[in-house]
């Protein structure tokens, strides 16, 4: 039973019980609607009052059931909405916390609706690719009018009940409660003044027209296509409510339904569903169990004040967890403050900050040349030097000085973390933190565990992490994680399409165009082109028959690392992010191919996309198969809150997935016939080649 029934006096109480938000799932609609038979068939209840129990009313779908046959299984959420209108005593829906999607959807079905102050209403569909499937598209522009409702429901973006409570009439709640203590009492103080009133008000029964009709819609319309772009719901959204103000009411409902089933099938929905679930799988380490104890982090310290130390520390400052930044000079201690600073600064001069949030956030920050000052943080991060000898001096002094149970972490982005574990006495407490560059803005983590690392230091990493807002993946050791050692690949593949005939510009196109935030040329002058050019003079030695591109390297040569130097594969002007195409870096390319003797070819934007994104997919079977990610979804997951993956493709393994494993491995054998390009890598990964064998997908 996921609902409880009891009678207080004449009135039914159902209360919701599905704990954390009182989801929809199948056993909790059955429960609601049993207590509804009950109480029509108990002569001693006069009235009913649904309510959830806990921190919400209820958060609708159980996110179990998505998209698998439980969630339409009877009674479904339609069918309790009919049970509910068609009960013969009235019910009043009593709502507080959070009343969403469907849960918002069975209030709007029940007769009255009493809310407790603060609780956040929403029908929040649209972030999933979906309209609300269970009537809200035609009864909530019933009871907050055409404008409101539409806002809401192409938004999904939640309102606080006491707002909604004061659009003028509005009938989507007939009474504010004075609190949430007093709710429960209110509630059946309206259920009781009802008992006798009849017909029984209807959400259904009420009109729903716009005053400007067509030409609201029309202008609707064009604001919402400006906005959506890649993603076909908001519009749809609209769709259904027009149908609201069109169509009988039983009309509305067939057209919102079919709107909603066919908006299941698109890839944008599968897409982000995917991402809900991935988001909230990527957390879970498959043999670090939930109730895994964890150690209290109450300060932090961090070493290097310089581009990384300085974004790291302000995650955490934001956080309200004090920090102490070790440098080895005054002079970098000061300039990497100033940093900080300034960074504040600008987020207050946009209004995003409040000076004395600036204030308090920089109280917390403090500085030290002394490691002995160290002693007592909770957790230290080292983003020193990319120097294996660096980071061995570093981590003998952090073990010299930290505190017994202290954790040890490394924002190293390609050293071994293992080796780094092993300058310490206490390898168990060292893991990587692989922040992204800028550290204070992206949402990435990459938890690197070693082989030793114990397992409540994970546990205590990931929920520091969820305390800062990042999205936290783990990944096992290897050169390059999970993100950089794909992304090698991604960026070969890009270089051998300039010699194969392509410009950077086109590459970069094509990529965009697929949904990328940059091209990966752009991301080259972004990051900086000497990063790459540094590992691959690494690879030359230690991978000699490894294929490369040679231009990315001439052009380094030539000084073009990127943006940082106003040059890179394109111009830049100071002060501004555009990337202009340099005739003379087009001119490198076309001598670098004609010295090689290859007649360019013209390339189609199909090509360039498959060619890097089945790269990146070939190397994370790889790394799915060596157990450095323990799921595919946690791979979708690094690359579009790290790397820029369209949101609306759900990552490369859900892109993967949706090509078709089977299409995907025969494209890759297209490629190994291409002489210019490498056979070798163009090998199926073996896991690759199982799941297509099987006919199985990567999630
Ligand atoms: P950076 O050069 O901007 O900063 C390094 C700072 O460490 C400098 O301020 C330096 O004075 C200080 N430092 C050097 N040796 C030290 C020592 N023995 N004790 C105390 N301080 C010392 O370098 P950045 O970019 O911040 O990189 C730091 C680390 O973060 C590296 O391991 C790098 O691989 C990693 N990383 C960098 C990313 C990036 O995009 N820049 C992204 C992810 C990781």
């Amino acid at each position: 039973m996921t609902a409880d029934y009891k009678v207080q006096g004449d009135i039914a109480v159902i209360t919701l019980n599905n704990p954390p938000v009182n989801g929809l799932g199948f056993a909790t609609r059955l429960a609601i609607a049993n207590g509804l038979e009950q109480a029509n068939s108990d002569p001693s209840v006069k009235a009913i009052v649904i309510t959830g129990a806990g921190k919400a009313f209820s958060g609708g779908a159980d996110i179990k059931e998505f998209g698998s046959p439980k969630a339409m299984q009877e009674p479904n959420l339609l069918s309790v909405i009919l049970a509910l209108e068609n009960s013969a005593k009235p019910v009043v829906a009593a709502v507080h916390s959070v009343c969403m999607g469907g849960g918002l959807e069975l209030a709007l079905g029940c007769h009255y609706r009493i809310a407790a102050p603060g609780c956040l209403v929403a029908l929040p569909e649209v972030k999933l690719g979906l309209i609300p499937g269970a009537g809200g598209t035609q009864r909530l522009p019933r009871v907050l009018g055409v404008e409101a409702a539409l806002n809401m429901i192409v938004s999904g973006e939640p309102v606080k009940s006491e707002m909604l409570a004061m659009l003028p009439g509005q009938k989507l709640f007939d009474k504010m409660a004075a609190s949430v203590d007093t709710l429960a009492q209110e509630a059946l103080d309206l259920a009781h003044s009802m008992v006798d009133v009849r017909p029984l008000p209807l959400v259904r029964n009420l009109p729903c027209k716009h005053p400007l009709g067509d030409a609201y819609f029309q202008f609707a319309r064009n604001m919402v296509k400006g906005m959506s772009k890649n993603y076909p719901a908001p519009l749809k959204c609209l769709e259904a409510v027009e149908a609201a103000t069109k169509q009988k009411f039983d009309a509305g409902m067939t057209t919102e339904r079919e709107i909603f089933i066919n908006l299941m099938w698109t890839p944008e929905s599968k897409a982000l569903r995917h991402i809900f679930v991935a988001d909230r799988a990527a957390s879970k380490i498959p043999d670090v169990p939930s109730d895994t104890p964890q150690r209290p982090i109450a300060s932090v310290a961090v070493i290097g004040a310089g581009t990384m130390g300085g974004g790291i520390s302000m995650n955490f400052l934001n956080a309200g967890i004090p920090v102490k930044m070790l440098e080895m000079k005054q002079d970098a201690l000061d300039r990497g403050v100033a940093t900080i600073r300034k960074n504040y600064e600008a987020q207050v001069k946009k209004g995003k900050l409040k000076q004395d949030k600036y204030e308090q956030r920089m109280s917390l920050l403090s500085t030290t040349l002394s490691y002995d000052d160290l002693k007592e943080a909770d957790l230290v991060i080292e983003a020193v030097f990319e120097e294996i000898g660096v980071k061995q001096a570093v981590f003998k002094e952090l073990d010299r000085v930290m505190k017994p149970g202290a954790i040890l972490a490394s924002n190293t982005s390609t050293l071994d973390v293992d080796k780094i574990a092993s300058f310490t006495q206490r390898p168990q407490d060292v893991v990587g933190m692989h922040f992204f560059s800028p550290a204070n803005v992206m949402k990435l983590l990459e938890v690197v565990r070693g082989a030793k690392t114990a397992k409540d230091v994970l546990a205590t990493v990931m929920a520091v992490a969820k305390k800062i807002k990042k999205t936290a993946v783990v990944s096992g050791v290897c050169d390059g994680f999970i993100g950089n050692r794909m992304i090698e690949q991604y960026g070969r593949q890009g270089g051998f399409l300039l010699d194969e005939g392509c410009t950077p510009a086109q590459v970069d196109k094509a990529m965009e165009k697929f949904g990328m935030a940059m091209g990966p040329f752009r991301m080259g002058d972004l990051a900086g082109n000497d990063i790459g050019w540094a590992i691959r003079k690494r690879r030359y030695s230690e991978k000699p028959d490894m294929k490369y591109s040679k231009t990315a390297d001439l052009l380094c040569e030539k000084g073009r690392f990127g943006q940082k130097t106003g040059a890179g594969w394109y111009d830049y002007v100071a002060g501004k992010r555009d990337a202009i195409p340099n005739a003379e870096v087009v001119k490198m390319i076309e001598d670098h191919r004609a010295a090689l003797g290859i007649k360019p070819r013209k390339i189609s934007d199909e090509e360039i996309v498959q060619r890097l994104v089945f790269a990146l997919v070939n190397e994370a079977a790889h790394i799915l198969e060596e157990g450095i990610a323990s799921k595919a979804s946690d791979i979708d997951m690094v690359y579009i809150m790290g790397y820029g993956f369209p949101v609306y493709r759900g990552g490369p393994m859900n892109y993967a997935d949706q090509v078709g494993l089977f299409n995907v491995v025969q494209a890759m054998n297209r490629f190994a016939q291409n002489p210019l390009d490498d056979a070798k890598f163009w090998q199926p990964a073996p896991l690759l080649a199982r799941l297509v064998a099987e006919g199985k997908t990567f999630n």
